[in-house]
């Protein structure tokens, strides 16, 4: 009853790792430490560097370590690098998932969990936003995603797989005991920004448009806290061992705050009023996205501990000054 973690040693995937090393629960890590870190897996934990398309590897690994479900982390998810590298996006998240899937049915793995995206909606036209809404992704990032999730539909009414699909919103924060957090070098994304200039780790910040019909003008995100978002992978691991059909499901908080908002909690809760700059629109910004979040609730039992915007910045900040601590020891030890 392993589970095999693609990804493992990114944002993410890392926390999962966490929360089910923490349920007692079997696992391997599979991880290129593309834009992970070897230091993010436990050393207890089997790591098997390579590729999640690397056919043979992934049969070998699943036959090594009697894997019985996949949680699939691994990918490229940064918006502007699709529109600009679609192929890459296709091959990486697309083509690679199918041969996963494939190599999953034929090594009888029975449970796949896939890490989808808010982006499947695309610009939704109402909020909050329900699994039924119409799919229209605007970018090569969200129809890399949309595709797995069609190959997962008909793969498993042919093969008996079952899959949970979860549909992230905006993660962000860090494990509570601050064993993980978000890493990636050059992030992108708001409140590793924002924090970053809190702590003077950049001058200051870009606000990306400030004319959207939102309350405030600037766009309008479900923020939800990293470890709720892995646990809500553990109670879809549950509820498809307990044999639950497959199920896709949003993954959110239900509300929204605005870019603006996000930045006065993160001067509010570092005490730092940083600089901000109000720039252009971003291009494939939508306006606003909110999760609709009763199907998880209801269905997977999903009972978030985390839904407080002031924790999640809190824990981000001292992430970041982990972060900065690791790379001083480094340098002085270089
Ligand atoms: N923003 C700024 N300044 C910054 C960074 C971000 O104003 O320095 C704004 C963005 O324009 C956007 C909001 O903050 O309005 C959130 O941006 P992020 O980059 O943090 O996140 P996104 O909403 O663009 O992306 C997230 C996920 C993607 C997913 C997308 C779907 O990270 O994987 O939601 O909508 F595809």
């Amino acid at each position: 009853m392993t589970v095999l973690v693609t990804g493992g040693a990114g944002y993410i995937g890392s926390h999962m790792v966490l929360e089910l090393l923490d349920a007692g629960e079997k696992v391997v890590v599979l991880d290129n430490l593309s834009t992970g870190f070897r230091w993010a897996v436990p050393a207890e934990v089997p790591f098997v560097q390579g590729d999640f398309g690397d056919e043979d590897l992934i049969t070998e690994t699943l036959a090594r370590y009697g894997v019985t479900a996949i949680a699939h982390f691994a990918a490229k998810i940064v918006v502007p690098e699709s529109v600009a590298d679609p192929l890459g996006y296709y091959l990486n998240n697309t083509a690679k998932a199918r041969s996963l899937i494939e190599r999953a049915i034929e090594g009888g793995v029975q449970h796949f969990i896939f890490s989808s995206t808010a982006a499947v909606y695309g610009d939704p036209e109402s909020n909050p936003v329900t699994e039924d809404e119409s799919l229209k992704p605007v970018s090569p990032y969200g129809r890399s995603k949309l595709m797995v999730e069609w190959m997962l539909q008909d793969a498993a009414k042919a093969h008996g797989l079952r899959y949970a699909v979860l549909r992230y919103f905006n993660v962000a924060g860090a494990d509570p005991k601050g064993r993980a957090g978000q890493s990636t070098a050059n992030a992108t994304h708001l409140i590793k920004v924002a924090v970053q200039a809190a702590l003077g780790h950049r001058p200051g910040m870009e606000v990306f448009g400030t004319d959207y019909p939102t309350r405030d003008g600037s766009c309008l995100r479900d923020y939800i806290q990293v470890s709720d978002l892995a646990a809500a992978h553990m109670d879809a691991l549950r509820y498809l061992r307990g044999g639950g059909d497959s199920i896709t499901c949003n993954c959110g908080y239900a509300r929204g705050y605005s870019v603006l908002e996000v930045i006065d909690v993160v001067k509010k809760v570092s005490g730092v009023d940083f600089p901000v700059t109000i720039s252009g629109r971003r291009a494939g910004d939508p306006a606003a996205i909110v999760a609709g979040n009763d199907r998880i609730r209801a269905v997977l039992g999903w009972t978030p501990k985390y839904d407080d915007l002031d924790v999640i910045v809190r824990q981000a900040l001292l992430w970041e000054q982990h972060l900065q601590k690791q790379r001083t020891a480094a340098a002085s030890n270089a």
